[in-house]
C-alpha cells in the first residue's frame, strides 16, 4: 500500500499506524532517503538541488516497490511529479491519496522550517503546489480519503475499510 498526498496530509503518521496495526513493514521514503545519504532532506535540496533529490526519491521508491514484503509506503508529496513514479505506483501498489484542504496543510506545516519548497508565504505556496499536483494525485490514486477534521485513527480506519482484501484462500 502506498500513501500519497501533500506535505502535512498525515501520510507518515497514518502509514505508521496502519503498518503497526497489521504487522506490515513501514517505509517512509523521506526517512529512507535521509538514511541513505546521511543528511536531511533540506540539506539535500540545498547541496545537490531538487533534481538530484527527485532522482534519489525515484530510486528509493523503485527499490521499495521491488521488495516482495508487504509494505506500507509513505511517499514524499512530490512523488507524483515524475510519470515513471506514477506508473510504477499504480502498477505495483494499492495507492491511497490523503486529500487535505490547504487550511489543514498550512496549520500543520506552515511554520515548519524543514520544508524546502515553502517560502515566507506558506499558504500561497501550498495553494500553488496543491493546485499543480491535484490532477497527478487523482490519476495515480486507487482511492481517495478526505482527511480534514479527522484524527489519525479515523483516517486509518477509512483506509482499512476501503482497501481491497486479498481473496481468502
Ligand atoms: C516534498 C515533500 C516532502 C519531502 C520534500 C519535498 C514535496 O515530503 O519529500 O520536502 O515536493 O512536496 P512530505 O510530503 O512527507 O512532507
Amino acid at each position: 500500500m502506498a500513501l500519497i498526498g501533500m506535505m502535512g496530509s498525515g501520510k507518515s503518521t497514518v502509514g505508521y499506524r496502519l503498518a503497526c496495526s497489521e504487522g506490515l513493514r513501514f517505509v517512509d521514503l523521506d526517512a529512507a532517503i535521509e538514511e541513505r545519504r546521511g543528511c536531511s532532506i533540506p540539506e539535500i535540496f540545498e547541496d545537490e538541488g531538487e533534481d538530484r533529490f527527485r532522482d534519489l526519491e525515484q530510486e528509493t521508491l523503485s527499490e521499495c516497490l521491488a521488495s516482495a514484503e508487504l509494505t506500507v509506503i509513505s511517499c514524499g508529496g512530490g512523488i507524483v511529479l515524475r510519470a515513471e513514479n506514477r506508473a510504477r505506483l499504480q502498477d505495483r501498489a494499492w495507492v491511497c491519496w490523503l486529500r487535505a484542504a490547504v487550511e489543514t496543510l498550512s496549520r500543520r506545516v506552515g511554520g515548519d522550517g524543514n520544508r524546502p519548497l515553502l517560502g515566507p508565504d506558506p499558504v500561497a505556496d501550498l495553494t500553488a503546489i496543491s493546485a499543480a499536483r491535484s490532477g497527478f494525485y487523482a490519476d495515480t490514486a486507487h482511492e481517495i480519503v478526505d482527511v480534514d477534521g479527522l484524527q489519525v485513527e479515523q483516517i486509518a480506519d477509512r483506509i482499512r475499510r476501503r482497501r481491497p482484501r486479498p481473496a481468502p484462500v
